[in-house]
């Protein structure tokens, strides 16, 4: 092979070398121990000394030239595998992190928060019970005996094999749970015929129903009020009930209204309306064009129920209401629809993060 042609075979077979270890392999066949070009060398030994000279010359250029080849070769192939490298293992700054997403508070609970720092401010404390109810606290207790019709007015959830035991269909019988203890701690004072404390409390808490649509969802909220005291009236829960509302929207023009209504635990009994808050009482969608949102259920707590609970009804009178929070909650965000607040959906509630 001449010279030229096994400089440019070298050439071409460095070109061909795809990375560096094929590359070495290549060039241990041209320049290696026994290379075709290490046998030219070795080869010049043999040759008479004016001629060595002269293809010694040509045969360390070429040598030279296939070197350089060499070089470059290698170093676009180690470029080409940084590159290639700096590819695969590419950090992207651009990715937004992951993160943790932080959490929110539950627009009802948000709700819950606000209407209890309302009473609070009230001096009124918060109670709760459990929401496995028995049927006397539920129903019995509450001056709803078995045979009551009000009772098929509440779609009780009953807990299957436990006769006695339900689900609550509303937050009063918190009231009876709170009115027991609240006798037992200070039988030491009635005994000795003494004033007891008054009873000032808001129960808020789950409750269910047997009923779905666009306003009812089986679990949903109340907030019971209970005021018992020797001096407790009727002005007092409208004044209380009014304040409340006024805080609650942010609105001092807010107008309440109650309507005689029934509850077997209350006698008088009323329903509390209160003027829309969208039209402040033109009448609008929201409130039917009635101007007037039902906003509550209350009344003077029945001498029976005081009974049950073991209260001196001749001593001791008050009232007590119960409203729901969901709605409320509806009212203060523009929510139309009460389900939205109970599937869970994060698109939803996010908005109110
Ligand atoms: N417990 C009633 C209900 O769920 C609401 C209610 C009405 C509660 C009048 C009260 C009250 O405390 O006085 O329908």
């Amino acid at each position: 092979m001449k010279l030229e042609e096994l400089e440019r075979s070298a050439v071409d077979a460095f070109a061909v070398a795809e990375d560096i270890a094929a590359l070495e392999r290549a060039k241990a066949v041209f320049l290696g121990k026994s290379g075709l070009l290490t046998a030219r060398l070795k080869g010049l030994a043999g040759l008479p000394p004016e001629e060595r000279r002269a293809q010694g010359m040509v045969v360390n250029r070429v040598k030279d030239q296939i070197e350089h080849a060499l070089e470059l070769r290698r170093e676009a192939l180690k470029k080409s595998a940084l590159e290639a490298q700096l590819l695969t293992e590419a950090l992207d700054v651009s990715l937004p992190g992951r993160g943790r997403s932080v959490g929110g508070v539950h627009p009802v609970s948000r709700t819950l928060d606000r209407i209890e720092s309302l009473f609070r401010t009230l001096g009124f404390e918060v109670a709760e019970g459990p929401e496995i109810e028995t049927d006397f606290h539920n129903f019995t207790a509450l001056n709803t005996p078995a045979d009551h019709p009000a009772r098929s007015m509440h779609d009780t959830f009953y807990i299957q094999g436990e006769p006695d035991l339900l689900l609550r269909t509303h937050t009063s019988p918190i009231q009876v749970r709170y009115m027991l203890a609240h006798v037992e701690r200070f039988q030491a004072l009635i005994s000795r015929g003494e004033p007891i404390p008054d009873i000032r409390i808001i129960a808020p808490g789950r409750v269910y129903r047997v009923d779905s649509d666009a306003t009812h969802s089986p679990m949903f909220h109340q907030v019971e009020g209970l005021w018992i005291g020797e001096q407790v009236s009727f002005a007092n829960l409208k004044g209380i009930l009014s304040d409340f509302l006024r805080c609650f929207f942010e609105k001092p023009q807010l107008r309440t209204r109650f309507r005689p209504s029934f509850f077997p635990f209350t006698e008088p009994s009323a329903e509390i309306d209160m003027s829309c808050v969208f039209c402040d009482g033109e009448g609008c969608r929201v409130c039917s064009h009635s101007g007037w949102l039902e906003i509550a259920g209350s009344g003077m707590v029945h001498p029976h129920v005081l009974g049950q609970c073991g209260i001196d009804a001749e001593r001791y009178v008050g009232f007590a209401f119960g409203m729901g929070p969901d709605r409320l909650a509806m009212l203060r965000y523009g929510v139309s629809d009460l389900r939205l607040f109970f599937e869970g959906d994060l698109r939803f509630l996010s908005q109110f993060h």
